[in-house]
């Protein structure tokens, strides 16, 4: 997926939002959505919980730098060769404008079980037990029937264990639940050689349901980052409609 350049048709704040003061198991707004936990095989019976940050989080610098670390780093392995070094899939202001704007989700993991310690970002506070963030999709609605996710990203240790599908099922109830019909996701796919990451998320997207419905112009939709492409790449657009 692209880095978001694009402004949404609808603040989706009112959505379900994590509480840092909850336990995680209760951290999702009953009623909006369901907290999604789970045993992952790289976290052995660590508790997930995915949910939007509260609006308030776009202030606490530690979570929101842990966020920035997370996707740069995902990225920076996710998208080599594809753009020219030093290129950076996100900033601070992005992520705390995100933040602020109701559409960031987050996977936190609940590193002792009897935890009720404010969520951070911070290495201290995971080392004391607190919620740590280990994931994040960025969700928005380009249209009040429209839904999109991109920035999906997970910490390098919290892979393979089904946390980013279930990020996704979080995106897509999410927007189901705020009128949308079809879910839309982007990916940039280099052309002059074979991308082995981009080419298993194509397969595992069109696993989950999603097919190609253009190619759009990067160019056009994204200017400024257009001239960082090391390469030609195809632009393209997946939908995916909720039935
Ligand atoms: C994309 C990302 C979030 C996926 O995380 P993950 O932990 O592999 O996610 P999951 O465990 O939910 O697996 C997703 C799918 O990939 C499959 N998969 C996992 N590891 C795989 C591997 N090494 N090879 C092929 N498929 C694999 C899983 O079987 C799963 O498919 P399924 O849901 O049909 O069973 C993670 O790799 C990441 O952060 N990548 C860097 C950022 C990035 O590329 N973002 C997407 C840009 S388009």
């Amino acid at each position: 997926m692209t880095p978001d350049r694009k402004t949404a048709g609808e603040d989706i704040s009112a959505a379900a939002v994590l509480d840092p003061t909850l336990p995680l198991d209760q951290a999702v707004t009953p009623g909006t959505a369901t907290p999604v936990s789970g045993v992952l095989s790289a976290a052995p019976n660590k508790d997930i919980t995915i949910g939007l940050a509260p609006a308030s989080a776009a202030d606490d610098s530690e979570l929101v730098s842990t966020v920035v670390t997370l996707v740069n780093n995902a990225y920076a392995d996710a998208e080599h060769g594809i753009f020219h070094a030093g290129y950076q899939r996100t900033s601070s202001a992005e992520i705390s404008g995100f933040i602020r704007q109701g559409r960031l989700a987050l996977a936190y993991l609940n590193a002792s079980p009897a935890n009720d310690s404010p969520v951070t970002g911070s290495r201290s506070g995971e080392a004391s037990g607190q919620r740590h963030v280990i994931g994040c999709v960025h969700v928005k609605l380009l249209s009040p029937t429209l839904g999109d996710f991109a920035m999906l990203a997970l910490d390098a240790n919290h892979r393979g264990g089904g946390l980013a599908r279930k990020l996704v099922l979080f995106a897509e109830d999410h927007c189901r639940k705020k009128g949308c019909t079809l879910m839309q996701l982007e990916l940039l796919v280099p052309t002059s050689f074979e991308h082995a990451g981009k080419a298993r998320m194509q397969a595992w997207y069109l696993r989950m349901g999603y097919r190609v419905v253009k190619l759009g112009s990067f160019q056009e939709e994204y200017p400024a980052l257009a001239p960082l492409l090391a390469g030609p790449a195809d632009y393209r657009i997946f939908e995916k409609e909720f039935v």
